[in-house]
C-alpha cells in the first residue's frame, strides 16, 4: 500500500522538501485549495495545499468532509499561519467518498449527547480522538507499572458460577430457548440441562480467582471486562466496564494503600508525559464547558493543574469512623442539604458524602478505611474491634469511588462465620475456602474501575464518553 507517513510523524519532521505519502480523512476543504487532513495519530491536522487550477474539477468536488484520501506531495515549510508544515499535493486519490449531505459530522461543534448517538463516527472528532489515545496510554501504563514490579498478568474467567461481590447484580448466561426452557418435575427451570449444567453468569469481578493465583504466584493482576446488572443510570456507572484487580500475598492494608496510590500516580504521570497535547486539548475543552456554569460551580483548577496536584500530594488516609464525624458536623448535613443525612455510625456513604469529603473538606484524593462490616463484602478481613473490616476505598475529586479493596480474611473460621452470617453458600465456594485450608497467608488486593480513571484523566463528565461503545440500561447499540 505504499510508504505512508502518519501525520504525527510528519508534523515532527526534521526535514522539508521531501516527497511524502499521507492518508487520512478530510476534516475541511476551504477555497478549493486547503484540505485539513487527519489520520487519528494526533489531533493536529496536516494542511494539504491543492493546485486547484491544474486539478480536475470532478476530483475536487469529491474532496468533502469525511472522505478518505491519499495524497502524494512535498512536505514544505508552511507559508500560512498556524502550522509549521504543509504538503503541496502532486496527486490526490479518493479512497472513499463521503456524501456531504448525509455525513452526520459537520465541521462545527456537536453536543456530547448527539455524538453518543453516532458513537461509530465520534472517533473522528478531536475530543474523542484525544480521549481514546489517553485511554490507550493509561492501559499500557497499567501493564508497565505491574510488569516492572514482577506481577503476573492473570486472565480470570468471564463466565462464572459465582457472584464474587455477593450483591446479586449479575447477567445470566444460558443457551436455553428462553421461551421454552426445560423444567423439572416441580416446574422449576432445569439447569442441569443447560450448557454448563448449572446456573452461570457474567463475572462481576475476577477477585476470587485472582486470590487463588496469588496464593502461589505471590503478586498477580487482572485487567478485563466485568459486568453488573445494577440499574444505575448515572454518569459513573456502566453495565460493562473494565477493571484492574491486583492481588498480593503477604500484603496488609497499608501495603495495599501504598500500592494503590503508587499505581494511580504512575499512570497519571505516564499519560501527562505521553499525551501532553491531548490532555492540554481536553483541559481547554473543559474550561470552555465550565464557562457555561455559574462561577461558584466552576473548578478552582484546570485539568492539567488537577492532575499535577494529584501527583504532588499524598492522598489523605482517614478511617470511616473519622469520616462520619466530619460528615455529621458538616454544614450540608446540619443545614439538611444532603439528600441522605448522616445520622450516625453504620450508614453507608452516598456519593454526595464521598464528594463532600474529597472536594470540600480535604480537597484531595482520600483513602477511607475500616468500614463497618455490615456494609462490605464477606471476604474482607475482620478487625479486632469486632465491628469493622480492613477495607479501603480510594475517593477522587469529581469522581467519587475510584478504587475499592481490602485485606482479605485469611482465617478459615472467621471467614466461614462471616459467610454464614451473610448467607453466602460455602459449598459453592469450596475452592475459595481451600486456600484458607492449605497455606493461608495474609493477603490483600483492590479493584480499580478503569473508566473512572479515564474520566479523571480526561476531565470528561460522563462515563459513557470514555469507553468506545457504552453499555447501560436500555442501550446496547453498536
Ligand atoms: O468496589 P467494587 O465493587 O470492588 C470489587 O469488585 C472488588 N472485587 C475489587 C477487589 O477488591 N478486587 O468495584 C471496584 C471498582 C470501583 O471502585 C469502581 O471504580 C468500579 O470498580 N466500578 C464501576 N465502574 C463503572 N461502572 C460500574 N457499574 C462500576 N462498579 C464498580
Ligand atoms: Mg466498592
Amino acid at each position: 500500500m505504499g510508504q505512508r507517513t502518519k501525520i504525527k510523524a510528519l508534523l515532527e519532521s526534521e526535514q522539508t522538501d521531501i516527497e511524502v505519502v499521507v492518508k487520512g480523512w478530510v476534516r475541511t476543504f476551504r477555497n478549493n485549495q486547503f484540505i485539513a487532513l487527519n489520520d487519528g495519530s494526533t489531533n493536529n491536522n496536516i494542511q494539504i495545499v491543492v493546485d486547484f487550477e491544474n486539478s480536475d474539477s470532478a476530483l475536487l468536488k469529491r474532496i468533502t468532509t469525511g472522505a478518505a484520501i491519499s495524497v502524494t506531495g512535498t512536505l514544505i515549510a508552511s507559508l500560512g499561519k498556524g502550522q509549521k508544515f504543509e504538503v503541496k499535493a502532486k496527486e490526490i486519490e479518493i479512497l472513499g467518498d463521503s456524501d456531504p449531505e448525509k455525513y452526520p459530522l459537520q465541521p462545527k461543534k456537536h453536543s456530547l449527547e448527539f455524538l453518543r448517538e453516532i458513537a461509530h463516527l465520534r472517533f473522528r472528532t478531536n475530543t474523542f480522538g484525544a480521549i481514546f489515545r489517553v485511554r490507550n496510554s493509561l492501559s499500557f501504563a497499567i501493564h508497565q507499572f505491574f510488569q516492572e514490579k514482577g506481577f503476573v498478568y492473570l486472565h480470570t474467567p468471564i463466565i462464572t458460577a459465582s457472584d464474587a461481590e455477593g450483591a446479586g447484580e449479575t447477567f445470566h448466561v444460558t443457551n436455553f430457548d428462553l421461551a421454552n426452557p426445560p423444567k423439572t418435575e416441580n416446574g422449576e427451570i432445569d439447569f442441569s440441562q443447560d450448557f454448563f449444567a448449572r446456573p452461570t453468569n457474567l463475572t462481576v469481578s475476577g477477585q476470587l480467582e485472582g486470590e487463588l493465583a496469588a496464593m502461589a504466584l505471590s503478586d498477580i493482576y487482572t485487567f478485563g471486562p466485568t459486568f453488573r446488572a445494577e440499574n444505575s443510570n448515572t454518569t459513573r456507572h456502566l453495565a460493562e466496564f473494565w477493571m484492574i484487580e491486583p492481588e498480593m500475598a503477604f500484603y496488609d492494608l497499608n501495603d495495599n494503600m501504598d500500592l494503590a496510590e503508587a499505581l494511580l500516580k504512575y499512570v497519571i504521570a505516564y499519560a501527562l508525559d505521553k499525551n501532553k497535547e491531548d490532555i492540554e486539548f481536553l483541559s481547554q475543552r473543559l474550561e470552555e464547558e465550565e464557562k457555561q456554569k455559574p462561577q461558584a460551580e466552576r473548578s478552582e483548577m484546570n485539568l492539567l493543574q488537577k492532575l499535577e496536584f494529584c501527583l504532588n500530594n499524598d492522598f489523605e488516609r482517614v478511617t470511616y469512623t473519622e469520616a462520619i464525624e466530619i460528615l455529621k458536623e458538616s454544614t450540608p448535613n446540619k443545614k439538611k442539604k444532603f439528600q441522605y443525612l448522616v445520622e450516625g455510625w453504620g450508614t453507608d456513604l452516598q456519593s454526595e458524602h464521598e464528594r463532600y469529603l474529597v472536594e470540600k473538606h480535604f480537597k484531595k484524593p482520600v483513602i477511607l478505611t475500616d468500614y463497618p462490616k455490615e456494609i462490605k463484602a464477606f471476604y474482607m478481613r475482620q478487625n479486632d474491634d469486632g465491628k469493622t473490616v480492613s477495607a479501603m476505598d480510594v475517593l477522587f475529586p469529581g469522581i467519587g469511588e475510584m478504587i475499592g479493596g481490602s485485606q482479605r480474611e485469611e482465617r478459615l473460621d472467621k471467614l466461614e462465620q462471616r459467610m454464614d452470617e451473610m448467607g453466602i453458600p460455602k459449598e459453592e465456594l469450596w475452592w475459595y475456602l481451600d486456600t484458607r485450608r492449605f497455606g493461608a497467608c495474609p493477603h490483600a488486593g483492590f479493584g480499580l474501575g478503569f473508566e473512572r480513571l479515564v474520566l479523571f484523566v480526561t476531565g470528561m463528565g460522563n462515563i459513557r464518553d470514555v469507553i468506545p461503545f457504552p453499555r447501560y440500561p436500555k442501550n446496547a447499540e453498536f
